[in-house]
């Protein structure tokens, strides 16, 4: 018999065969006919036709995901076609040309473990630093340069992709996210989705959801209505969707309305696939599975990292479930079908990933890097010029911060090792969520490289006096001011920790050409404030993170970036001020009340009239910026806004416009929101004409009953701004009709 005929029978037998419970056909030929492999053809109908030619048994496979390290407290040992030191691992169907799934952390790079297989990886600068970019190019940049990177490795999947709204900034994660406002937060992360499936690696998108603190992440219920999760949390996760075509979403660790996510009908059947249209698959968080049947038929397609969860829920059990009718085949189907379709449509079954590591150029990944960083480092305050640095200083004092040596990461899975290893692998914790990293690209020798003939002498501050001395004998102080946050656990409050408000207040007093640059992972109170002379938000400012401050330092780049979320002036003035089951106890339980509904961040702040220590959207330049010409245009139900920027300084620089919207009659969940905004690069004294449209459900309250966004008649302000609480700002009223969106935010009449 000719190959060619003998393959046909085979692939004539597959197709008779395959898709029913039960049947089995050998692993080693390959059918002849593989219609899927029709790259023409599209990915559901692809999806459809794979899934049709699989055994019962190779669906099991798919739906089923290893974690992709060796974890002795488990004994377990990871599958042998896996990556070391990774993610995650599911094995494909090769036979039908299905390839495995190799997974990989995060949102800022290539995560990695230590040990000898650490794999050196291009950190971004945090999530919340890409968010105050406000600029989606920026976003979109850095997500194709670590999908780059996850392909070189031989990733298909990147974890990547976190957008939980910032209510609680005392959240060791918020650094993964993109902060408190779902516009904002669902664009910056949809763009960055968006990137990093330009190298048809899936992204995708995660914690869905509510998964809004560390502490008794995988106990606590979340309570909160279907109206107010929808216009905030849910909304975020919505636009980041919409805008970033994720393959899959990540169901998260906490329990939401009594349900846990990952066997939440409500979330994932309703909200996501079917008011969202969700193609793709829903994989669990590692260990956030808690069941087979209730499981699957919830919604959630593939079970990740065992053996994180307590049991093999969608192994032999789920198979089980199929067989006796608890799971129904078509539902174990369309499990499978999702998860190829995903594969099929970024490409990750057309362009497979290189068996081998591929060259990385990590010189120009650090390039995107820094530019990252440097179009989101925040600055605070500048009082009489502080900023930039002036070339005649003689004598510069560089304190804390382990400055010295570089720039500090966020810990926990998300954690991206760098090719020159740990710069200060002394600090605790070494272990997970440690270790506490700091990324080997010093500022001190930045800022030395840039003032050959001046002194730069470098203090650590753990001696309070001996600063003091050094700042009393220099002509301008920085003081580096670190907060190590990470997975797993939350902040206990919002200030610096290790007595570094002392340390700074101590240096101020001894110098008041004091600058204060803050490496954290999100708001912290500075009591110190008033009399610092300037404030640098550097957050983790990545791999190239000490030479992109000294760029703004020096005024090379003109900082742009504006806060993502408020500042608060202390955690009295939260939603909660006292953190819910903060510290931790293991194994409790406990509900979260978001009583305060979709009034997250600065539009809590505005409903109850407090003033925080700096607005959501604040941000300084070394150059002056005007607003003015703002108009409004009702065309088809699309509000736009146009307006004119102008540079009114002396030096180029960038400047946020942003939008916020406010009813004047009509009651939404606070004063104003957020309704699109502008980044504009700018030469001295010149301006331009820009314009922003307004997504309908930011002007509208969403209705649960009917599933969809309502427009009240009436008047709105709309007032450009460079803060929520820009003084300078300037505004007009618009008129809106009546009008209706569907659930997606489509008009329906
Ligand atoms: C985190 C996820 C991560 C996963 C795999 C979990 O602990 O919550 O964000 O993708 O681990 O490492």
């Amino acid at each position: 018999m000719k190959l060619r005929r003998k393959i046909s029978l085979i692939s004539a037998a597959v197709a008779l065969c395959c898709g029913s419970v039960g049947a089995q056909t050998g692993e080693t030929a390959a059918p002849a006919a593989t219609p899927w492999m029709n790259a023409q053809l599209g990915a559901e109908e692809r999806a459809r036709l794979a899934v049709a030619a699989m055994t019962f048994d190779e669906k099991l496979k798919l739906v089923y995901g290893y974690f992709g390290a060796d974890m002795e407290s488990k004994k377990s040992t990871r599958p042998a076609p896996s990556h070391k030191q990774s993610a995650g691992f599911i094995y494909g169907v090769p036979r039908l040309g299905i390839p495995h799934l190799w997974e990989t952390d995060a949102g800022v790079g290539v995560a990695s473990q230590a040990g000898p297989d650490a794999r050196p990886g291009t950190a971004l600068p945090s999530g919340l630093n890409t968010a105050a970019t406000w600029d989606l190019q920026t976003a979109y940049a850095g997500g194709a340069m670590i999908g780059a990177e996850a392909r070189a490795y031989g990733f298909n999947v990147l974890l990547a992709g976190g957008v939980n709204l910032m209510r609680e900034p005392r959240n060791g994660r918020n650094f993964e996210y993109a902060g408190e406002d779902p516009l904002l937060a669902g664009k910056i992360v949809g763009a960055q989705i968006k990137g990093i499936q330009s190298n048809r690696v899936v992204s995708t998108l995660k914690h869905f959801a509510l998964n809004d603190q560390e502490t008794g992440r995988t106990t606590l219920n979340v309570r909160i209505d279907d109206r107010s999760a929808r216009m905030s949390d849910l909304l975020a996760l919505q636009i980041a969707n919409e805008d970033g075509n994720p393959g899959s979403v990540m169901c998260s660790y906490n329990r939401v309305n009594g349900a846990y996510s990952c066997e939440n009908s409500y979330l994932l059947n309703e909200v996501l696939k079917k008011d969202w249209g969700f193609k793709g698959w829903v994989m669990s968080d590692w260990g956030a599975v808690h069941s087979t049947v209730p499981a699957a038929n919830a919604g959630l397609d593939q079970q990740s990292g065992m053996p994180f969860d307590q049991a093999d829920y969608f192994g032999p059990p789920l198979k089980e479930a199929v067989l006796n009718g608890w799971v129904p085949q078509a539902r174990l189907d369309d499990m499978v079908r999702r998860i190829l379709y995903a594969m099929f449509a970024h490409g990750v079954v057309d362009h497979p990933v290189a068996p081998a590591p591929q060259t990385i150029d990590f010189k120009a990944h650090a390039a995107v890097s820094r530019k990252d960083a440097q179009e989101g480092m925040v600055l605070l305050k500048n009082s009489a010029g502080a900023l930039p640095l002036k070339p005649s200083a003689k004598r510069i004092a560089v304190i804390g911060g382990y400055a010295d040596r570089g720039v500090l990461a966020g810990g926990g899975s998300s954690l991206v090792y760098p090719a020159g290893g740990n710069a200060a692998p002394e600090l605790a914790p070494k272990t997970w969520p440690g270790p506490v990293m700091v990324y080997p690209s010093s500022p001190l020798k930045a800022i030395q490289a840039r003032m050959p003939s001046a002194t730069v002498v470098y203090n650590d501050g753990s001696d309070r006096a001996a600063a003091a001395k050094l700042a009393r004998d220099s002509d301008v102080v920085l003081v580096f001011a670190t907060q190590w946050t990470g997975e797993g656990f939350d902040m206990p409050n919002l200030s610096l920790p290790d007595q570094q408000d002392e340390l700074i207040s101590t240096v101020v007093a001894a110098n008041a050409n004091t600058v204060v640059v803050l490496e954290t992972g999100g708001p912290v109170t500075m009591p110190w404030l008033p009399k610092v002379s300037a404030v640098l938000e550097a957050w983790y400012p990545g791999s190239d993170g000490g030479e992109a401050i000294a760029g703004v330092l020096f005024g090379e780049v003109n900082p742009s970036g504006h806060l993502p979320a408020t500042f608060p002036a202390s955690e009295s003035q939260l939603p909660r001020p006292v953190l819910d089951g903060y510290p931790e106890v293991a194994d409790r339980r406990f509900d979260v009340d978001y009583s305060e509904g979709a009034a997250v961040g600065y539009k809590w702040f505005d409903l109850k009239g407090l003033k925080p220590l700096f607005p959501f959207g604040h941000g300084l330049s070394y150059t002056e910026f005007a607003f003015s010409d703002l108009a409004a245009s009702v065309k088809g139900g699309v509000l736009r806004a146009s307006f004119t920027v102008k540079n009114a300084g002396k030096v180029a620089g960038k400047q946020v416009a942003q939008l916020y919207v406010s009813p004047l009659k009509v009651r939404w969940e606070a004063p104003k929101r957020l309704a699109g905004f502008q980044k504009v690069e700018l030469q001295p004294g010149a301006g331009v004409q820009s314009s922003v449209t307004v997504d309908p459900r930011l002007l509208a309250v969403y209705d649960s009953a009917s599933k969809t966004w309502k427009v009240a008649k009436g008047d709105y302000k709309l007032t450009l701004a460079s803060s929520a609480a820009d003084e300078q700002s300037i505004s007009t009223v618009v008129h809106l009709e009546a009008a209706v969106y569907d659930v997606t935010g489509k008009l329906t009449r």
